[in-house]
Order: C-alpha cells, then structure tokens, then sequence
C-alpha cells in the first residue's frame, strides 16, 4: 500500500513516521508512506500556495493550481482514494479506516487556513474526512491519525492479529477493561476471572464489561448493535 501526504509543513510528519509502529511497517516494506512538500507546485515565484477569498472574510484560501498538480504528480496510475481534511467532511470512524485500508493508495491533502478552494474537491477529491467535531489549525494531525489507523489494520503490521479483532469498535462495542501484573496495584485488585485460567468464563466476562462500558459510556454506539440471546442474559446477570 502506498500512502502519500500532501502538506506545506513536510517536516512535521518526520518523528511520527519514523518511530513505532508506522517506522516498523515502513522499514518492513508493508506500507509505503512518502510527505510531499506542496511549495514546489507553486506557480509564481515566491512558491504561494494560498491567497484571499473571493467575497472577502479575513484568513487565506489553498489555491487550487498548486494541489491539483500535485495529486496528479502522485497518481499511481490506479484509483486512489484522494482525502481532504476538513471539519466539513465526514466524520472518521474505525468502518471507514477499514475501508481506506482496501485502496492500493491513498493520497492525503493536509487543509490549512480557511481551507482549500472549493474547486479542489470538485476535481479530485473523493473523500472529505473530519477528525471531530473541533477546529484544528491545519490537517496534519488529522493525517497522521488516519495514516495510523489504516496501516494498523495491514496484515502484518500489528503482531498479533488478536488485538485487532478486539480493539474497540472493530465490533461496534468498546473494548473491556485490561490489566496487567502486579495483581494487586495500591489496594485495588484484579478480577478473580482474569487470573482462573478458565478461557470460556474470561471470554464472557469480557463481552459482558463490553457491554455494560458500551451501553453507560456510547450510548448512541450500544443502539445500534444487535444483542445476542446470551448478550441479553449477561446483561441481565
Ligand atoms: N482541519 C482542521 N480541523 C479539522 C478536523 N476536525 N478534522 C479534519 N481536518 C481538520
């Protein structure tokens, strides 16, 4: 998979993309993750990317020149999925990390200032992706945080396949409470059926902790998943 990031500040990616997981997977060879400078694609010779808005209104707009040459500089040649940060996009979930994950590449435009022309999304943009409701100053956390949970879900990349199957969400359910050693830690124990060895009862402990942090803490997430007979039964116990 490749995944390029298209930003005016190249260098904030550096240490992210160099460290843990992301530095793993890309010394491995399982992902492809390349930051191009937008500066060059600059027209004039000051290398602007952004100018006023037409109508007037204080900050700057990206100008459009400059991305849309470098999306198509990018272009492997397939169907990439082209993603635009933007509070005006929708909201980002694990389903359309799943989804990105699919794409042979993604191609990421870090917004900045006011954001970018409106043009840019009409010509080559196929996703406009928000982190959250909350305004940042540019796209560039937005990337990074999609970046992560895409190439987390490459084979491979996590170790254990486990931990994806039951991250939170993967489900639709959060993920229950985990411990590790010491098994008493400032007065507060471990659960008995953590440590009981019996796999079957640690199994339905867990969906049942599932559940219960689901339904008190995402409410809208506990509506729309479907219960089990037996989910219905631990919820009762
Ligand atoms: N750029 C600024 N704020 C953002 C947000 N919440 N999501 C994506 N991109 C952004």
């Amino acid at each position: 998979m490749k995944i390029d990031i298209i930003s005016i500040f190249p260098r904030l990616f550096e240490p992210f993309l160099s460290e843990s997981v992301l530095g793993k997977a890309g010394s491995r060879g399982l992902v492809n993750i390349k930051v191009t400078d937008l500066r060059p694609f600059a027209e004039d010779k000051h290398n602007t990317t952004d100018d006023t808005p037409y109508g007037g209104g204080g900050g700057m707009v990206m100008r459009p020149a400059p991305l849309v040459k470098a999306v198509e500089n990018l272009k492997n040649g397939g169907r990439p999925r082209v993603i635009l940060t933007t509070p005006q996009g929708k909201l980002f979930n694990q389903k359309l990390a799943q989804e990105f994950a699919q794409a042979e590449q993604l191609i990421i435009i870090c917004g900045r200032y006011r954001g970018v022309d409106e043009r840019v999304r009409q010509l080559v943009v196929t996703d406009s992706v928000s982190i959250g409701d909350y305004v940042l100053g540019g796209g560039e956390l937005p990337a990074m945080m999609i970046t992560e949970a895409v190439v987390r879900l490459i084979p491979g990349v996590v170790g254990n396949e486990d931990c994806i199957r039951a991250d939170s969400f993967t489900s639709g359910l959060l993920e229950y409470p985990n411990y590790t050693r010491p098994e008493e830690f400032m007065g507060l124990s471990v659960p008995t059926v953590l440590t009981s060895g019996n796999h079957a009862e640690v199994g339905r402990w867990r969906r049942r902790e599932s559940l219960l942090r689901t339904r008190t803490l995402r409410p809208d997430l506990f509506e729309k998943i479907e219960l089990t007979k037996e989910d219905r039964k631990l919820l009762e116990s």
